[in-house]
């Protein structure tokens, strides 16, 4: 279990903002980041003022605040642009009559719209729910009923995917696009727009009131709400400064959308609480043209994901030698475990560390990291953020000693910890089924050292290119299908992508297995859901595994897939 822990890559930046790690752990308390905040001195609240109107009043209203790049749109965004959109933004919202609490989804590609509208959003007290892009009408329909979401921001390429018939508490929906029609519960995006005031009062809320909600998979049910509390900026500013390392003048570019909780937490909130330069990429990924965005934006701080880094590995050596990237001092990674080798490869070409972070969708924000000022061990999480007490547990609770496996928990409670999940309070219970710890699902082991290093999912959570995928949602789609009898989703190791999606799937009378059922069934999927819940693979089996109640064993389907002893089949059916 241990071979690796031997090597060691020495630290990268002793003069970080987070200085020598033990005596930052030992000497941390949350009260002195309170006092960064404005409302420390004046008790008012919002995540959208601090992170943006704050610098405009502070006097740094004219730094650059979004540098948005996709293949048609090259713009960039003061602080004072910002908070001057955004206050239109909310005096739109406004006039529909969106208050505080309620829901307000986003469903477009990554846009200056899309930035400027959270913002709006926040700033009248409401939640923000984002939607991935690629999300189909099902997905869509799920995350919006669930949430029993008033409004939607989206595109009139996205419309479509909208059920507006089947989701009566939509009232309105802001539209982004060219020639609106005039149409019932339609709103003109760019029109109303136009007209707004650009000056706004912010609906002061307490830390409490609710921030943002972000469906995640589990592996059963329904994708779930994970609710989340502006007191969440706490979280989001400290790791900004020790995680990230951001520092005044820094032009930092996280790649992750904000569908998923890594492009809000740290692609809008830690950031702009840094006052620092944005760089938002829309459009696909490809080596030449996110070296090419280093490059022209001048990124010294880049936060990525493992897949992306393989595929750069990938692509080789002579590109980036093709491309400027000097400006760069800083680099992490997040969402799925990043492979040694990555890590040595990235410091013989990059000539820096990667460092790897480790979090959840329902934490809010990092809580195990590398740091610029502590050794890296490639493979290794890191060690839990300064405030946060990370520890191995048995399934009992009871702390487990250095390289046992077990299950990695986290103290209760941190600022940024997920407050509920919405309409299912038994599902947030789970999390906390074990007095003063949350159970994060995730297997782990610590090293003599106290650093973390993953081992894997307790659960059946699929994990393809950082893409958190339930395999419920999947397996319910998948059975909508004419031909699909019954249908089991596992998560199949890849070099790429870690994993991929599998489905074993049985037909139903009068279907006769073919290449191009599976390619229709895929498909099927990826029209329906989203694609990167549609299966890579298809296996057609006469029969699935299940237990005598009828619930189809994953776990053998795991087992089968890769070669293993299937273990206690006591339950199967016969
Ligand atoms: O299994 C862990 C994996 O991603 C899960 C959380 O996924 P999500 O909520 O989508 O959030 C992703 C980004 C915050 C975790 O339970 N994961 C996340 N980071 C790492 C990781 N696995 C290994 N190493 C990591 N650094």
């Amino acid at each position: 279990m241990s071979q690796m822990q031997g090597e060691i890559i020495s630290a990268g930046a002793p003069s970080s903002n987070l200085g020598n790690y033990e005596e930052a752990y030992a000497n941390f308390n949350w009260e002195d980041v309170e006092k960064q905040f404005s409302w420390y001195e004046t008790g008012k609240v919002n995540m959208a003022y601090e992170a943006i109107d704050r610098h405009v009043d502070e006097g740094r209203g004219d730094r650059i605040a979004l540098r948005f790049n996709d293949p048609t749109r090259e713009e960039t965004y003061t602080f004072k642009d910002l908070k001057e959109k955004s206050n239109q933004f909310a005096n739109v919202l406004r006039s529909q009559g969106i208050s505080k609490g309620d829901r307000v989804f986003v469903f477009m590609p990554r846009s200056p719209e899309l930035y400027v509208s959270i913002l709006g959003i926040l700033k009248v007290g409401a939640v923000v729910g984002p939607l991935f892009e690629a999300f189909m009408e099902t997905a869509v329909k799920d995350r919006l009923e669930d949430s029993g979401a008033v409004a939607l921001v989206t595109t009139t390429t996205l419309l479509p995917r909208v059920k507006r018939d089947e989701l009566p508490l939509l009232h309105h929906i802001f539209l982004v696009g060219k020639d609106i029609e005039p149409e019932a519960g339609i709103i003109d995006y760019f029109k109303e727009m136009e007209h707004a005031s650009s000056d706004a009062e912010i609906e002061w809320v307490n830390r409490e009131d609710g921030l943002i909600l972000h469906y995640t998979s589990g592996s059963t049910g329904k994708p779930k709400g994970v609710y989340h509390v502006h007191n969440a900026m706490l979280q989001h500013y400290y790791t900004g400064k020790v995680v990230l390392d951001l520092k005044e003048g820094d032009v930092y570019w996280c790649t992750a959308d904000p569908g998923w909780v890594t492009g809000t937490s740290y692609g809008i909130f830690a950031p702009w609480l840094h006052g620092a330069t944005n760089v938002v990429r829309g459009g696909r990924f490809s080596p030449g043209d996110w070296y090419d965005t280093i490059q022209k934006n001048k990124v010294t701080v880049w936060y990525s994901a493992p897949t992306a880094f393989r595929m750069f590995m990938g692509a080789g050596e002579d590109i980036v030698k093709q491309y400027d990237l000097s400006t760069l001092r800083h680099i992490l990674s997040v969402g799925e475990p990043l492979n040694p080798e990555v890590v040595r490869w990235g410091y013989k070409v990059y000539g820096h560390r990667i460092h790897d972070t480790w979090w959840m969708t329902e934490t809010g924000g990092q809580l195990i990291c590398n740091y610029p000022s502590m050794p890296i061990k490639p493979g290794s999480m890191g060690k839990p953020v300064p405030g946060i007490q990370a520890a191995i547990i048995d399934d009992n609770g009871k702390e487990l000693p250095p390289n046992r496996m077990g299950n990695l928990a986290v103290r209760t409670p941190w600022p940024s910890m997920m407050r509920l999940i919405w309409n299912n309070a038994p599902k947030y219970e789970e999390y906390f089924r074990i007095p003063g710890w949350y159970i994060s699902g995730d297997t782990a082991y610590m090293d003599e050292d106290g650093y973390f290093w993953f081992q894997g999912r307790i659960d059946d959570v699929i994990n393809s290119s950082g893409e958190r995928i339930g395999p419920f949602e999947v397996e319910s789609k998948l059975v909508e299908h004419p031909a699909v009898a019954e249908a089991g989703v596992i998560g199949k190791p890849d070099p790429t992508r870690g994993e991929i999606i599998k489905a074993f799937i049985s037909l139903r009378e009068g279907f006769e297995p073919s290449e191009e059922l599976k390619a229709e069934i895929s498909r099927f999927v990826k029209e329906g859901l989203s694609a990167h819940a549609a299966p890579r693979e298809i296996e057609f089996k006469d029969k699935l595994p299940k237990t005598r109640s009828g619930k189809i064993m994953r776990r053998v389907l795991k087992a089968w897939e890769l070669n293993l002893p299937a273990g206690d089949l006591s339950t199967i059916e016969d």
